[in-house]
């Protein structure tokens, strides 16, 4: 039917109108990412210059849209609607990142899914997301977006994003198409700065940073966003291998790919050659859709006419985007998210704000907690200070674009309504958010908030120092502004801004308990925190129920489980520091340093926090591992079992990881890989087998010719609260 449709349709159109397709535009309104936006956007719908929109949010906004491509093009083909619908629409979830630390892929899902329905509700039929980029290095911006370091859990991550957007049938009113992103590797750009060169060895990309856009693509996903980033030398949007040979041939992708913001036009720059030549290459190796740049609408005519291009590659790129506006229904229903009705009654609900505080109180890596620091006891006196206490503004996090910051809850606002009429706050702000002149006016520039305050560093110091001579404990909320991290927003410095470190050890010196919650969209470089703190809680940005889910933590109405998803260094030196490192030929012993090692002279190897990291208010006690066998014939399996005990004073939840080690291979093999979890829930006292079961499968990787094999030979199992503390068992494959 649906090729029968196409086809019919196809017939119709002229080459301009093919073209057309392809066309990806944004009147801006917020979301212009490049230095272009588009012109004359009306005009060109309505000579059916443009395949769909991004930027245009609203029913009422998607019904004019809709209306002048259906009324006043030529042949009436609906408009596909994006936006970077990136952590929830307007109900704003906590950042991805914070997400990933979860681990709970079930509730990852339903948000995706609450997220397609306010968006869709909204007028919207494509959400730019999931963004699947693997990320080890931590002073790239862009990490806040995605799932964080390790494969296994970023493919879960992915798939039940694309899932949760898509739902079980695109037609359905209530699902929108996903688009994964952004293919591929751009989580590798050098030295963490946004846009750079990325190189890296088939086997590194195959193993560690390929698989959740795979993941991705085998749920479902609708479409794929070509990232900024060259592989092996050629820039992704032109990559033939990468979009055509590994995407559709190898993996079976049958969607549609569009560019990243005018990443076409941006291989001018790159050096591939001028607009015609590389829309021309962008078409041929496999990309469908041409984002802002207009490379496709201004070119593609000519190269056909110079035989540079062929009318079948133009014909298969317009087929996949009207294929997608099928399956979406929008040929018969082009209004189909446009009623008033919807959106009052489907967006910001008391049940999407309670899920929004469900995942924040989820997300947040309590770091660490000397002599039961936290839970706050409800009746002391609190000094709440720091920049970030009282500050609606920052809670949302990067990539928000649709979310209205006037609508979260603060930090202040959450403690004093979890504490009702008798709380007593003592509130002082402490700091600016960074005093850095050179950061102030790039962040500025960026149209970051970063205020500066009318009165003196002294002075908001001095105002903290008091509120916490009155109070029994202090709870200082720092950390990075919301766009600080994210795109185009990478730092070199990866600390607390020194405006903050500065109230902190102020605050330290007045000798009261300090509890330092700290917002962030990258790991950060928490050394001193970690040291002097009694209690360090990570939130990362929370969203819009921020403020409440931080006081459902500090008050212990919560008990925190997150772990970690992203290695946290100890400084910048360290970076890339991620746990599935390689031994190499002189592995460094950490019980005794010795020369000639893989070491530093300045610094450990070992992390400030690893990967899988995260306390409870409760303790949890690991038996020992025990294995069904010490060997694993093909077509069997084995089972891993160990008992975890809590043998704390809360109940509370724990996410019991299993990591394996190959240890002989035809290729050298990381010392650990996360192979499996469970999240499993303890009441106080409570004892819990869990056990995994590993069969050869598990155990297969990449070799050298990229065939996915496992090998005979000594694994090591290991089982344990996070990456590094862990109990170990061998066996042997045979
Ligand atoms: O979806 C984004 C992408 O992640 C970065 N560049 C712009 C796109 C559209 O806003």
């Amino acid at each position: 039917d649906m090729n029968r449709f196409v086809d019919q349709l196809m017939k119709k159109m002229t080459l301009e109108e093919k073209i057309g397709q392809l066309n990806l535009l944004t009147p801006g309104g917020g979301v212009a990412t490049g230095a272009v936006v588009s012109k004359d956007v009306e005009q060109k719908i309505k000579e059916g210059k443009v395949g769909g929109l991004f930027g245009v949010v609203g029913q009422d906004k998607v019904r004019k849209a809709q209306e002048l491509a259906l009324k006043s093009s030529r042949l009436g083909i609906p408009l596909l609607m994006g936006s970077d619908v990136i952590h929830g629409h307007k109900t704003t979830f906590p950042i991805p990142l914070a997400l990933s630390c979860s681990w709970d892929t079930a509730m990852i899902k339903k948000l995706a899914r609450t997220a397609a329905k306010e968006a869709a509700a909204d007028g919207l039929n494509w959400v730019f997301s999931p963004m699947v980029d693997i990320a080890r290095d931590p002073r790239w911006g862009r990490v806040a977006e995605g799932s964080g370091e390790d494969p296994f859990l970023g493919s879960l991550i992915a798939a039940a994003m694309v899932q949760g957007y898509q739902g079980d049938d695109l037609a359905k009113e209530d699902a929108v198409l996903s688009c994964v992103k952004h293919f591929a590797l751009y989580g590798a750009s050098e030295a963490g700065r946004d846009y750079n060169t990325v190189d890296m060895s088939r086997l590194r990309m195959y193993q560690d940073y390929l698989p959740p856009y795979r993941a991705a693509v085998n749920a479902g996903a609708a479409s794929v966003m070509s990232s900024f980033n060259e592989i092996d030398g050629v820039p992704a949007s032109a990559n033939k291998w990468l979009l055509t040979d590994l995407l559709r041939k190898e993996w079976g992708f049958k969607g549609f790919v569009v560019s990243d913001y005018t990443s076409v036009n941006e291989m001018i720059a790159h050096g591939m050659g001028d607009l015609q030549t590389v829309s021309a290459l962008s078409l041929k190796a496999g990309l469908d859709m041409d984002m802002v740049g207009e490379g496709f609408l201004t070119t593609l005519k000519k190269s056909l006419q110079e035989g540079k291009i062929t009318m079948q590659v133009i014909d298969a790129a317009c087929r996949r985007i009207l294929e997608a506006k099928y399956k979406l229904g929008l040929f018969t229903s082009p209004y189909r998210n446009t009623s008033e009705a919807r959106t009052a009654a489907e967006i910001m609900t008391a049940t999407t704000r309670r899920q929004a505080r469900e995942a924040a109180t989820r997300s947040f890596v309590l770091l660490k907690n000397n002599a039961q620091t936290l839970p706050l006891q409800k009746n002391r006196s609190i000094a709440l200070v720091g920049p970030l206490a009282d500050n609606k503004r920052n809670m949302l996090g990067t990539w928000s674009v649709s979310g209205d910051w006037k609508q979260s809850v603060s930090i202040l606002e959450g403690l004093k309504a979890a504490m009702g009429s008798n709380a007593t706050i003592h509130y002082a702000k402490g700091a600016d958010i960074s005093s850095d002149s050179f950061e102030v006016a790039r962040s500025n520039a960026l149209g970051v908030e970063i205020e500066k305050d009318s009165r003196k560093p002294d002075e908001l110091i001095a105002e903290a120092v008091a509120a916490a001579a009155k109070s029994d404990i202090v709870v200082a909320v720092v950390g990075e502004a919301a766009d600080m991290s994210g795109e185009a927003s990478s730092r070199s410095y990866i600390g607390i801004p020194e405006s903050q470190q500065a109230l902190l050890r102020a605050l330290k010196k007045t000798g009261k308990p300090l509890v330092i919650v700290v917002l962030n969209g990258r790991p950060l470089t928490l050394e001193w925190e970690a040291a002097n703190a009694d209690a360090l809680l990570d939130i990362w940005f929370g969203g819009t129920e921020t403020g409440n889910a931080v006081a459902d933590v500090l008050l212990g109405d919560y008990n925190p489980s997150g772990k970690l998803s992203m290695t946290f260094p100890k400084n910048v030196g360290q970076i890339p520091v991620y746990y599935s490192h390689k031994n190499t030929g002189r592995p460094f012993n950490k019980e005794a340093f010795a020369k000639f090692k893989s070491n530093y002279l300045d610094v450990e190897n070992e992390p400030l926090f690893p990967f899988g990291y995260g306390l409870s208010y409760t303790s949890f006690q690991y038996s020992d591992l025990t294995l069904s066998s010490t060997t694993l014939r093909k077509g069997e399996k084995i089972t891993a079992t160990i008992t975890v005990t809590n043998s704390g004073n809360y109940d509370g939840e724990e996410t019991v990881q299993l990591y394996t080690r190959d240890m002989v291979g035809s290729v050298t093999r990381p010392v650990k890989e996360l192979k499996a979890f469970q999240k499993i829930f303890l009441k106080k006292g409570e004892s819990k087998t869990v056990s995994f079961v590993i069969t050869p499968d598990d155990l297969k990787f990449y070799n050298a010719n990229l065939q996915w094999v496992h090998e005979p030979g000594e694994f090591m199992v290991m089982v344990g609260t996070d990456s590094q503390n862990v109990k170990e068992k061998k066996f042997e494959l045979k």
